[in-house]
């Protein structure tokens, strides 16, 4: 099917983000957030990095004033009866994305592709809550959207080849790299690095170095281009744990299991850089 119009649902870090790469890529999106406030907040938000690529000279002003133009939000879940393609981009709890999927299977046309966004939760589980599961599919972003190049493009136990080839075709038109896999915990990316991420916080415990010290261990001993505790800290370290906790929760592999101490660090508000301080001490704003 060609994709015209695509809908996101929750304009927060992720939705805003791919609300943003589809309207850079020509698509007329449909953002909905659940206050009006919000919705404005969002589209600010992709303004503002659209404008700064005018400022470095990426854009166009005439290019972003295309873009900015593309994206229409609403508080309305009806405003996307006419999407071709949405994309679920809210809160990470089955209750609440099972409940959306039922209520988009009603406004939405019966051909119009649904993706969730989920990392860690089960799409064929997502799309059990509704009678029309072979039209659902994961298009797996990474944060950040704009910036990340890839999209795991996830097929359910029951999504059909046709929902499956509209999404990679999406997904090419945005300039993303789609990888096309099965819908198993943690897809691939995470399914490697949450453990990976894990054995290096036991390390520094284990062998006794600093952040810093287990950092430049991993950038020039493993040509990672970013050490582990950062990395933690710019995915967020509640964000890291109920990855991992998810991921535990499925596979019962140790390693899974978020190490006690990001665990403490996530209970005492060390998120890493969103809240200025993990592994690392960030400053704000
Ligand atoms: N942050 C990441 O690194 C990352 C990466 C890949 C995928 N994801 C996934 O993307 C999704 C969104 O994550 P995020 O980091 O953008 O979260 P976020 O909290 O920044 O944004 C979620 C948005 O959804 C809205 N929302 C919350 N509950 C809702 C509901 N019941 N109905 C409708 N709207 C609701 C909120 O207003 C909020 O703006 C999650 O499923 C998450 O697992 C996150």
């Amino acid at each position: 099917m060609d994709v015209a119009r695509i809908g996101v649902v929750g304009l927060g870090a992720m939705g805003s983000g791919i609300a943003q790469v589809a309207i850079e890529a020509g698509f007329d999106v449909v953002g909905r957030e659940v206050t009006a406030q919000l919705g404005d907040a969002a589209a600010g938000r992709v303004a503002h990095f659209l404008t700064r690529k005018v400022e470095k000279g990426q854009r166009t002003q005439d290019e972003r004033d295309g873009a900015v133009a593309r994206l229409r939000t609403t508080t309305d879940l009806d405003d996307l009866a006419d999407c071709d393609l949405v994309i679920e981009a809210i809160v990470e709890e089955l209750g609440a994305k099972r409940e959306l999927f039922g209520r988009l299977e009603e406004i939405c046309r019966p051909d119009a592709v649904l993706a969730t966004n989920t990392s860690a939760l089960s799409v064929t589980e997502i799309a059990a809550a509704t009678s029309s599961p072979e039209r659902i599919v994961g298009l797996h972003f990474f944060n950040p959207a704009p910036l990340m190049p890839l999209v795991e493009v996830v097929r359910a136990e029951l999504s059909s080849d046709e929902a499956v080839a509209t999404a990679l075709a999406v997904v090419e038109r945005l300039g993303k790299v789609a990888v096309p896999c099965h819908d198993t915990p943690g897809f691939v990316v995470n399914r490697i690095l949450i453990p990976l991420l894990n054995d290096c916080v036991r390390v520094l415990d284990e062998a006794r170095v600093t952040p810093e010290a287990l950092d430049a261990a991993m950038t020039n001993g493993a040509g990672w281009p970013m050490g582990p505790c950062r990395l933690v800290d710019l995915v967020g370290v509640d964000v890291h744990v109920h990855a991992s906790e998810a991921l535990y929760e499925k596979l019962r592999e140790p390693r899974m299991a978020p190490p006690p101490r990001l665990v403490a660090m996530r209970n005492a508000g060390l998120h890493g850089r969103k809240s200025g301080r993990g592994f690392y001490t960030y400053e704000r704003g």
